[in-house]
């Protein structure tokens, strides 16, 4: 019987949901959704994420753009467009911008975030997306990045724009979490065709082994930078 791409991705997908460790049940997320997370956590988690992958966003990318196939680069320039310059969110920014308006409206000096020794959490997830960008198959950066990381920002973003709406408006306006609404916005798109890349390129049994172990790496990497928020004060 052929491959079925589809059916690969929604396998892989079902197992990560069944496991518990998807992005939209970070350790930090529960707790906005209670009203519970503190600023210092909120600072905690974005400092993971900077550490973790926003800073490295454009390099990697850039990384990888140079070993896709070439009716794959459009799509990649157009996502290092919005990561650094925002055009498709038009939002005359780049993440890194959103992002500490984010910790600034927290109260946080930027110096919290920039000058802090990243921890073992936010190094292993940085050191992995480098790895898949530089070294490993080409394809598996469309399972341990976009699929395994980008595709799981939407839900988790909407329960914590959700938790930020009911429980922080007296710390919080709307631009001051715009790094969360423009990533439920663009990455929306992100995990849409990868049924039909899987079947156009993972032509092998190996290639189809070594995409899943890139797809629950990228997640389980994540998920452990995000969840490693502690220890921000200012
Ligand atoms: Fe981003």
């Amino acid at each position: 019987m052929a491959f079925d791409g589809e059916a690969f991705v929604e396998e892989i997908r079902a197992e990560l949901v069944a496991s518990g460790r998807t992005l939209d049940k970070a350790r930090w997320v529960e707790r906005v959704v209670q009203g519970e997370a503190t600023k210092e956590e909120l600072v905690g988690w974005a400092r993971q994420h900077y550490h973790g992958v926003t800073y490295h966003t454009r390099r990697f990318l850039s990384i990888w753009l140079g070993r896709i196939p070439y009716e794959m680069t459009e799509s990649v320039i157009e996502n290092i467009g919005e990561e650094v310059l925002g055009i498709q969110s038009k939002s005359g920014h780049g993440h890194l911008h959103w992002l500490f308006q984010f910790t600034r409206a927290l109260g946080a000096p930027d110096e919290v975030i920039t000058t802090a020794t990243p921890n073992v959490e936010a190094v292993l997830s940085e050191s992995f997306l480098y790895n898949l960008a530089h070294q490993r198959p080409w394809y598996e950066f469309q399972f341990g990045a976009s699929l395994g990381i980008e595709n799981q920002i939407p839900p988790a973003y909407i329960r914590a724009v959700e938790g930020f709406k009911h429980h922080y408006g007296d710390l919080l306006e709307p631009d001051d979490y715009a790094f969360h609404t423009i990533h439920i916005m663009v990455d929306e798109d992100h995990g849409g065709h990868v049924g039909e890349f899987a079947e156009r390129y993972l032509d092998t049994e190996e290639k189809r082994r070594s995409a899943r172990a890139a797809y629950f790496a990228g997640a389980e990497a994540t998920r452990r930078c995000w969840d490693a928020y502690e220890g921000v004060s200012w």
